[in-house]
């Protein structure tokens, strides 16, 4: 394929990049990119001269260095994933992806220090299966982890189902490698526990949504292998029992808790409805459902009987209505699938607008009882679908059109919707966005609510690693 007629800043580099990462690192037909050029929620619609998809970290830096010497813009990408846009190129066709998709070794295993070395490009779900294999786990879980990438990750901090226990990815890391914006490779791979030597680097770029450098490599702690695990799904009357619920299991015992996840009545119904292969363990459908999962890497723990005690008295208390305990692998994925499928039955059902937000976690009742009530007197018959991870406090308050709406017309209610949800999370000292980042989404409520002095840094950090702004600019800092 001919490099681009047009003669732009970022065409006139393609042949020296074409050089460093040969035929096979440079996607340029329009037909190749675009499915790169857009993102998982089709919510934006791109353009790029090329999708770069170098080989290794020294070709990453050297094509770094091209752009950064013409100061053109650079947009990294994994799994393509992003909830929030924030790995979507713009509309003007201005700028390179850079796929991280081919760094894709897991360097080392150490079982003794509970590390995993590791690069970009692996998925999040490899990352696990190697772990695993390696008799440790990697705790960090999301509905994505399929397609989702290391890099991606980690430059989102994405939180998951296990944040409850095990913390957000920026917990999880311990090294990092990482390309700068004028090329220089920073080489940080330490896996040790203790390292106070000046400022914390790496975790200036977890979470930076590739604004301030490209990860390319990461040292991850790991966490030994569940060989017992418990998971029920509890049937509850509505949030402020599946909270109360929670209660009980983290004062029974916190350190088993390995999710605790909230799903809505709606919610649950619409997978059943357009997900294959869904089903309903129990035989009336409730108006919410909470689900557990309690693991330990002790063999003789007796996790069973204390989900079975726990849940008795919930029971017995009216706090839960009716419980499907899992009784093997397949019945522990059928409850899981019910969970896991929400975004995607969401996706079928037309237009949804997606709130990422997080509250103290005695505040999640509250929340969901307030932000529906706000959203339904705004838009008649719109349908609040929450669900989520409410043992850590993030909820995805997602709404979803009302059935027969035009999906334009919803979509572009969606500030609207967003704003009077964030006034409810607003008011119980909560944050706008959790664990999906700001991307190209969200930057503009970034003002509002992380304005005066914690912007003004944000923005000196900004200035002090990539003063020409070539990396994701636009995104996060509005
Ligand atoms: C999930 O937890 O499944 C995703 O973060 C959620 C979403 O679709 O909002
Ligand atoms: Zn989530």
């Amino acid at each position: 394929m001919p490099d681009t007629q047009v003669s732009t800043p970022a065409a006139a580099l393609l042949p020296a990049i074409r050089a460093i990462v040969g035929e096979r690192g440079l996607i340029t037909d329009p037909v190749d990119t675009a499915p790169y050029a857009e993102d998982w929620r089709k919510l934006y619609r791109g353009r790029t001269p090329a999708v770069i998809r170098p080989a290794n970290t020294a070709e990453i830096s050297a094509v770094v260095r091209l752009c950064a010497q013409a100061k053109v813009p650079i947009v990294p990408q994994g799994g393509n994933t992003s909830m929030v846009g924030g790995a979507s190129p713009m509309e003007d066709g201005s700028e390179f992806i850079l796929s991280l998709s081919r760094l894709n070794r897991v360097r080392e295993i150490d079982a003794l220090d509970m590390t995993m070395t590791i690069e970009a490009g692996v998925t999040l779900k490899a990352a696990q299966n190697a772990a695993l294999e390696a008799g440790c786990m990697l705790p960090l879980s999301i509905s994505a982890e399929g397609t989702a990438q290391i890099g991606g990750v980690l430059a989102t901090n994405a939180g998951g189902n296990n944040t409850v226990r095990y913390g957000n990815a920026r917990d999880l890391v311990l090294g990092l490698e990482v390309v700068l914006a004028d090329g220089e490779i920073w080489n940080g791979l330490r896996r040790l526990r203790k390292d106070n030597t000046g400022y914390c680097l790496r975790q200036l770029f977890v979470g930076s949504e590739g604004t301030l450098g490209v990860i390319t490599a990461a040292v991850l702690k790991l966490a030994p292998r569940a060989r017992e695990i418990a998971v029920a799904l509890c049937a509850v009357p509505d949030a402020a029992a599946a909270l109360d619920l929670f209660g009980r299991f983290q004062a029974y015992d916190a350190t088993t808790i390995q999710a605790f996840e909230f799903l809505s009545g709606a919610g649950v119904d619409l997978v059943l409805r357009v997900i294959p292969g869904a089903v309903l363990p129990f035989a009336r459908p409730a108006p919410a459902y909470a689900l557990v999962e309690l693991a330990t890497s002790r063999p003789d723990a007796g996790l069973r009987a204390s989900l079975e005690k726990i849940l008795e008295t919930a029971l017995a208390d009216g706090v839960v209505t009716d419980a499907a305990i899992a009784e093997s692998e397949a019945q522990r994925g059928a409850i899981w699938k019910l969970r896991e499928e929400h975004s995607e039955a969401q996706k079928r059902a037309g237009a949804s607008v997606k709130n990422d937000i997080s509250v103290p976690v005695s505040k999640v009742a509250e929340l969901i009882r307030r932000a529906t009530a706000a959203c339904e007197k705004l838009i008649q018959g719109v349908r609040a679908m929450p669900f989520g991870h409410m043992g850590d406090g993030n909820i995805h308050f997602n709404l979803v059109q009302p059935e027969g709406a035009d999906p334009a017309w919803f979509l572009a209610q969606d500030h609207a919707l967003m704003e009077v949800v964030n006034e409810v999370v607003r008011d119980l000292d909560g944050s706008f966005s959790a664990e999906h980042g700001i991307g190209r989404l969200k930057p503009y409520l970034m003002t509002d609510w992380r304005g005066g002095a914690e912007l003004a840094v944000m923005r000196r950090i900004k200035q002090a690693l990539d003063p020409n702004g070539i990396f994701n600019p636009g995104r996060v800092l509005p």
